[in-house]
């Protein structure tokens, strides 16, 4: 692995960021020792780590002023992002389908949107902004 020049400024940290040497201390024995996977019950190294993430989930379910259900843990943004997009759309449908997103959004967000409106029967959309569907609500009171 090279080395970053000194003058090297690192600026993408919306991409990827440095982890706190606090986090990083916290979790390398679960890269180690204990690396039982959290779903997988039926032995200790799993329940062990099944703990641990339950723990995880309490303590910041506290720090955030919420309950630990409310809390769902993903491999990154693009999978928050299609969880939420589509998580809000299913439950919000029968008010209506009004998104509204901008052109310099990342495409996990975009293009969850996007196949929301083709779903939506706006059949193909060209990728070029402003992109525009307008569809009926599925129901209204
Ligand atoms: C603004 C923004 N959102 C989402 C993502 C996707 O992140 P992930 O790789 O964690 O899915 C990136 C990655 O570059 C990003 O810059």
């Amino acid at each position: 692995m090279s080395t970053p020049l000194p003058q090297t400024v690192y600026m993408d940290n919306h991409a990827t960021t440095r982890v706190d040497p606090r986090v990083l201390e916290a979790m390398l024995p679960w890269f180690g020792e204990s690396y039982g996977n959290a779903g997988s019950l039926g032995h200790a190294f799993g329940q062990q780590a099944r703990a641990a993430v339950e723990d995880a989930r309490a303590r910041l379910a506290s720090a955030l002023g919420t309950e630990p259900e409310t809390i769902i843990f993903t491999s990154g943004a693009t999978e928050s992002n299609n969880l939420a997009i589509r998580g809000v759309a299913g439950h919000t449908s029968r008010r209506g389908n009004h998104w509204l997103s901008v052109g310099t959004e990342h495409h996990s967000v975009l293009e969850p949107l996007l196949r929301l409106a083709r779903a939506l029967g706006c059949g193909s959309i060209p990728k070029k902004w402003p992109m525009r569907c307008a569809t009926r609500p599925a129901w209204s009171p």
